[in-house]
C-alpha cells in the first residue's frame, strides 16, 4: 500500500487539520512528518473546537494509529499540555499515539534563542511563532540536538547540560534577559511524562504497516511556500514542508508515495513577515480577515489576507507532485461582487508566470483577472450541485489553470461542511 500525503500549498493555515480529520475514517494510520508546535491544526465537530499542535489530526478517531515521525520537533512542555487537554476530552491518547525516538526535542533554551534572535533582527524579523523551531532544527543539522530516544538514556541530564551550556554561550551574544531556572522544572517533568508514552523506531513500524497493506495518510504542517528551500528565504520555517519532506520525516522511500492532496484556501493568507504578492492592505483585506476569522490558532496574530495567487499555487503543485486539489473557505468569499485572481506577476518590468529567485528585494506586482462573485450563504449546502454558478465557474477556472481536479470543497469549519466532488480514494 502507498502512503498518501496531505499538505498545504500556500503559507500554512489552509485547513489541513479539518481535512485530515474528515479523511481519517479512510485510513489506518495518520503520521506527522515535520514541523512542531508552530503548527495549529483546528478541528471542529459536534460543537467542539480543538487545536492540535504536535499530535496528528486523526487522534479523535478511536482505533486509528497516530504517529509523530522523526522529522517533527517536540517541545515536551507543549506536548504534555496537548495530551492532557485531549485526555480531559476522553481521547485515549496513550493507546493510539506513537512517537519516533528520532524526533528532536525543543529545549527551553531553544525557545529563548528563538526570541533573542528575532528581537535582535528588529524590522527584519521572520515573524517566527517563537516556539523554538529554528534553533532546534539548527541543532539537529548541526549534530548537537537531543532526541526523544535520548530521554530514555541514563545520562540524559548530562547531555542536556552540555547542550544548554552551548545555548547559554550563544545567548550571551544577545542583549537578552532570561530566567532559565523558571523554565527547567516544567521541562524535566514533561520529559519524565514523555518517557511513559509509546516511543518507537517509526521508520521500521511505518514500513511494516506499508508491507501489511495498512493505509497511511501523512499530514503536512505549515505550507509549501514556507519550505526552508523553496519558500521566500529567509522568511520561511526551518523544515521541508513539501512531499519530499514526507520521505525524510517518516523514513519512507519516494516510490511509496501515492496520492498527494494539495490543500489551498479560495484566497490567500500569510502570518509573519515576508513577501505576499496579492496582499490586500485595504478594507477588502480587512473584510476577508473578519469573515474568515483569520487569526493565528497558535499565536492569535492577525493573518495578512489577499486574493488567490495562481503562479504561487502552480509552483507549489509542481514541487509536491499534487494529484488532487482541496479548496477551503469557499464560504468566506460569498458576498464579494467581484473576485480577483492573480494570473501573472510584473517582475523587473516583464510579465512572468513563475516564481523567480529573488522575491525579497525585488517586488512581484500581481496581474489580475476579475471573475464574478457569488452571494449565497453556503453554511447549509450539503451537495456540490447546490453551489452557486459563479462558484462552479471559480472552481472550473482554477482546475483549468492548474490542470488538476478539485475533489473536496470546504464550506465551513465543521467536519460536516465538507463536500466531496468525486471519489477521493484510490
Ligand atoms: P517558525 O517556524 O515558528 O520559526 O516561523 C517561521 C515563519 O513560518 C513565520 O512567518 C511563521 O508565522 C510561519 N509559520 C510557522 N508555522 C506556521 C503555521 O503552522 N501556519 C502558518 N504560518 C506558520
Amino acid at each position: 500500500m502507498k502512503v498518501d500525503v496531505l499538505l498545504g500549498l500556500q503559507w500554512g493555515d489552509e485547513g489541513k487539520g479539518k481535512v485530515v480529520d474528515v479523511l481519517t475514517p479512510r485510513y489506518d494510520v495518520i503520521a506527522r512528518f515535520q514541523g512542531g508546535p508552530n503548527a495549529g491544526h483546528t478541528l471542529e465537530f459536534e460543537g467542539i473546537k480543538h487545536v492540535l499542535h504536535t499530535i496528528p489530526s486523526g487522534i479523535f478517531h478511536p482505533g486509528k494509529i497516530n504517529v509523530i515521525g522523526n522529522g517533527v520537533v517536540i517541545d515536551p512542555v507543549v506536548f504534555k499540555k496537548e495530551i492532557e487537554a485531549l485526555v480531559a476530552r476522553g481521547v485515549d491518547v496513550k493507546a493510539n499515539l506513537f512517537i519516533s525516538r528520532k524526533a528532536h526535542l525543543i529545549l527551553p533554551t531553544h525557545r529563548l534563542l528563538d526570541a533573542a534572535s528575532e528581537a535582535s533582527k528588529g524590522k527584519e524579523k521572520i515573524g517566527s511563532t517563537l516556539k523554538g523551531i529554528g534553533p532546534s532544527y539548527m541543532d539537529k543539522t548541526g549534530r548537537n540536538g537531543l532526541r526523544v530516544g535520548d530521554a530514555e538514556h541514563p545520562d540524559f541530564i548530562s547531555r542536556y547540560n552540555v547542550l544548554v551550556q552551548k545555548h547559554k554561550d550563544l545567548l550571551a551574544h544577545y542583549k537578552f534577559e532570561y530566567n532559565l531556572a523558571d523554565l527547567e522544572p516544567a521541562f524535566m517533568e514533561s520529559v519524565e511524562f514523555l518517557r511513559t508514552l509509546t516511543l518507537i523506531d517509526s521508520e521500521y513500524i511505518l514500513n511494516k504497516y506499508i508491507n501489511e497493506g495498512k493505509s497511511i495518510l501523512a499530514e503536512g504542517a505549515q505550507g509549501s511556500l514556507l519550505d526552508v528551500d523553496f519558500g521566500a528565504y529567509p522568511f520561511v520555517t526551518s523544515s521541508h514542508t513539501i512531499t519530499a519532506g514526507t520521505c525524510i520525516g517518516l523514513g519512507i522511500a519516494p516510490t511509496k508515495i501515492g496520492e498527494v492532496y494539495g490543500i489551498f484556501k479560495a484566497y490567500c493568507t500569510r502570518v509573519g513577515s515576508g513577501p505576499f504578492p496579492t496582499e490586500l492592505e485595504d478594507e477588502t483585506g480587512e473584510l476577508l480577515r473578519k469573515r474568515g476569522n483569520e487569526f493565528g490558532s497558535t499565536t492569535g496574530r492577525a493573518r495578512r489576507c489577499g486574493w488567490l495567487d495562481i503562479p504561487a499555487l502552480k509552483y507549489a503543485i509542481m514541487l509536491n507532485g499534487v494529484t488532487q486539489l482541496i479548496m477551503m473557505k469557499s464560504d468566506v468569499l460569498s458576498g464579494f461582487e467581484k473576485i480577483k485572481v492573480c494570473t501573472h506577476y510584473l517582475y523587473k518590468g516583464k510579465q512572468i508566470d513563475y516564481m523567480p529567485y529573488d522575491v525579497v528585494h525585488e517586488k512581484l506586482e500581481p496581474v489580475y483577472e476579475i471573475l464574478e462573485g457569488w452571494n449565497q450563504n453556503l453554511e447549509q449546502v450539503s451537495d456540490h450541485d447546490e453551489l452557486p454558478t459563479s462558484l462552479h465557474n471559480y472552481i472550473a477556472y482554477i482546475e483549468k489553470a492548474t490542470g488538476l481536479p478539485i475533489t473536496i470543497i470546504s464550506v465551513g469549519p465543521d467536519r460536516k461542511q465538507t463536500l466531496l466532488r468525486q471519489a477521493v480514494l484510490r
